[in-house]
Formats: structure tokens, sequence, C-alpha cells
């Protein structure tokens, strides 16, 4: 099985704590995003400790190295669990960052964002990209081997980054819709089932739960899919 985080992808702190309340104990686990936390700051992250929920602070950190360690202090101070930093900010930055992180925070890489395509990446990167799950796998190694305890990617390289790296890196998905839901800005989108069945740890969700006209019912449903075993198939 893999757990599930839902995306409080909403703007104000009272939405967001309705949310909460109104999705039950079904998951504990929740990510506080850019959005939120440009908003309501570090009250958001006390609002759900309060309410004794787990927290992934989604700040997707990419800037010198002195920089983001010190920012990886503060959230270390605030006991979130995940964070986030962009793998492409570099050796230094996530060694940097992994120095501050402890034993406590657990440091996730963002690869290749699931928003993008080959393509995206051949513009911004100005090289042909023969296979974009190569490239998300050479992140996870760097990332690894700078200290950072896991990645975020698709769903669609899950199962290569399990199998390069070995069961230890933590593997974290979104891009996930329940069939038959739109895929709105993400390019690479996998239901709860395959997510799961590619070795994901943990499955990101946002608009398939928050813009349900049943937020609770559909969170229900993605828990039921992800309670499936969990299996690592072979590249
Ligand atoms: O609404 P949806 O399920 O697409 O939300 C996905 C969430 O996961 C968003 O909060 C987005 O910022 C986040 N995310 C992502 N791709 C990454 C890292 C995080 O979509 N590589």
């Amino acid at each position: 099985m893999a757990q599930v985080i839902v995306a409080l992808d909403v703007p104000t702190l009272d939405e967001a704590m309705g949310l909460v309340d109104s999705l039950g104990e079904e998951t504990r686990f929740y990510k506080v995003g850019l959005e939120l936390f440009t908003r309501e700051g570090p009250s958001v992250v006390r609002a759900l400790a309060e309410r004794d929920k787990r927290i992934f602070l989604d700040l997707k950190l990419h800037d010198i190295p002195n920089t983001v360690a010190r920012a990886v202090d503060r959230a270390r101070e605030l006991e979130v669990e995940f964070l986030t930093l962009h793998t492409t900010g570099g050796r230094a930055m996530m060694e940097a960052a992994a120095g501050a992180a402890g034993d406590d925070l657990t440091l996730l890489g963002v690869t290749v964002l699931t928003s993008m395509t080959a393509s995206d990446v051949e513009d911004s990167w100005g090289r042909a990209v023969e296979s974009l799950e190569e490239d998300v796998v050479r992140l996870a190694r760097l990332a690894r081997a700078a200290g950072v305890g896991g990645v975020v990617a698709s769903v669609q390289e899950a199962a290569a980054i399990k199998n390069a790296l070995g069961a230890e890196l933590v593997v974290v998905t979104p891009g996930i819709r329940l069939a038959g839901d739109e895929a709105h800005d993400q390019a690479r989108v996998s239901t709860p089932a395959e997510a799961v069945a590619a070795g994901a740890d943990y499955l990101v969700i946002g608009r398939s739960v928050t813009q349900a006209p049943d937020p609770a019912e559909a969170l229900r449903r993605v828990c039921e899919e992800a309670s499936a075993p969990r299996t690592v198939p072979t590249t």
C-alpha cells in the first residue's frame, strides 16, 4: 500500500481547515504548497499540527546553498515532516540542505515537474532529451548522493527510480487522477492504482479530491485504491 497526501491548494487558512475537517480521518497527511503558505505562513502548519496531522511543506526551494540551508533550518523548527527542493539546484545546494535537515525532516528532491513534457524540458535546458526517464533517474541519483531522503516524480518514472536506486529512497508521486477525472495542467497523470503498482510510497492528490462534488467520497476511493499491495515492477 501507499500513503495518501492531500494537497491543500486553497487560498486561505479557513478554507484549508474546512477541507481538512470535512475529510475526516481517511488520511492524516496534508501538503501545504506555495499558494497557502504565501498567504498564511506558518500559522497553517501550526493549525494542522494542533489537529495532529502530518505535514508536507512543498516550497520547492531553489537558491544558493546558504540560503536554502537556512530556509530548511526554519522548516525544521516548524516540525514539518517533508520539505521539497529542486534537484536542479545542484549537488552543493542539496548537500547544504541535507546538513540542515537533521533526522526528523525528510527532504524530497523535485526531479522534473509532472506538468512538463520532454519537449518543455528541451526548451528549458537547451538540449535534446532522448528520454525523460533517464533525466529523472539521473537527478534522483544526484539527490541521493547529496543526502536527500526522497524524490518527487511522476508515476511513469517511479519504478525506474526504485529499480535504479533501491527501496530506501522515498518516492512521492503527484499527478494522480481518479479514472475519468480531468488532467488540468498535468502532462503526466496516473490513477492511484497505477501509482501503487509502480512502487510509489506516497501519493499526492489535489484537485481530484478538493474539486470533487463530494471530496470525502473521492478521498475514500483514492485511499481504497492506494491500499492495494505495493509492487516494484522490473523496468
Ligand atoms: O491538483 P493536483 O492533484 O494536480 O495537485 C498536485 C499537487 O502536487 C500540486 O500541489 C503541485 O504543486 C504538486 N506537485 C506536482 N508536481 C511536482 C511536485 C509537486 O504536481 N513535481
